[in-house]
């Protein structure tokens, strides 16, 4: 016993040496310029658009929402055949659109002929009310060209396609680096997008999650250093539960913005934000902001 006490002892200590080197060393993110701008108040993100209201990443959708005056719009990028960023979620066209196929395999011009409006519904499908009224995929370009002040959650749909250095290339060019928060399914892609853009926000991968929820686990927050200045996370993955009181909190304590998706419902957006969720990312933006007590009437179009 004794023997195994002395054989446990030095790798222990040099354990906790260690651990608490880093916690010593490490350093919570700061507020990025884009969140920064925007304050204290809960963020009401509109996801897509507000796909709930009107037909997902849409120029149309961006209008109405900002409009409405979400405090930020989420879109998600796809290439083109001919290498443009478009704004759509899918891999392929048959969900959204009267197109089908990859997004891939189309050019920017084949894709904009497509009527983006097309299988929208609020009913069931009983009726399409932006069937033929000229709603199209827009490009990411213009995109910023329509909504140079309008802060914006960009998310990388597709890895190993150099789409990384095109966004950073595109938000030098468009003067929106301090626009955006940039988030990715894809590890490796935000990495690769934060080495070729340093200093423009981005959210947590899946393994940073992963990490961090470990830590939090063990009470080891503390030694986080987040190469990532927000926590966009569900409230269950798998089944299982991720946002949680207490890793909330330990997301805050390392300089984190925790924003929750996609809350759509008011009992569970007012039971995140007691709960610390900074923002919600929602389908029905409407509804966060009438139960955030500011308006929900559309206001002038555009920005
Ligand atoms: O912001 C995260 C959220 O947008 C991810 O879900 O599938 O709608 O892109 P998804
Ligand atoms: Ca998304």
């Amino acid at each position: 016993m004794l023997r195994l006490a002395r054989f446990l002892l030095a790798p222990l200590l040099l354990t906790a040496i260690a651990l608490l080197t880093l916690m010593l060393t490490s350093h919570p993110a700061s507020p990025p310029a884009v969140l920064a701008a925007l304050g204290e108040r809960p963020l009401v993100i509109a996801h897509r658009g507000g796909k709930g209201l009107w037909p997902e990443n849409s120029l149309f959708a961006f209008e109405r929402a900002s409009a409405l005056g979400v405090d930020m719009l989420e879109m998600d990028l796809h290439l083109s055949s001919d290498g443009e960023l478009v704004v759509i979620h899918d891999s392929t066209l048959e969900r959204t659109t009267d197109g089908q196929g990859p997004v891939a395999a189309q050019s920017l011009a084949q894709l904009q002929a497509l009527d983006a409006g097309y299988r929208w519904t609020a009913d069931g499908g009983e009726s399409h009310p932006y069937r033929g009224q000229g709603i199209r995929i827009p490009s990411f370009a213009e995109v910023l060209e329509r909504f140079p002040d309008k802060p914006k959650v960009v998310e990388i749909k597709v890895p190993d396609v150099g789409m990384e250095a095109q966004l950073c290339a595109m938000l030098q060019a468009h003067g929106q680096r301090d626009l955006v928060l940039v988030g990715s399914f894809y590890e490796r892609s935000l990495q690769l997008f934060r080495e070729h853009c340093p200093g423009v926000a981005t959210s947590a991968g899946p393994g940073s999650v992963r990490l961090l929820v470990a830590l939090d686990w063990l009470g080891l927050g503390g030694v986080l250093s987040p190469s990532y200045q927000a926590l966009q996370i569900p409230e269950r993955h798998s089944g299982l539960p991720i946002a949680s009181a207490g890793l909330l909190h330990t997301a805050r304590e390392r300089g984190l913005n925790v924003q929750l998706w996609t809350i759509n419902e008011q009992p569970a957006m007012r039971r995140l934000l007691d709960m610390g969720a900074q923002g919600l990312i929602t389908d029905y933006p409407d509804r966060a902001l009438q139960l955030l007590g500011r308006s929900t009437r559309i206001g002038a179009l555009g920005e």
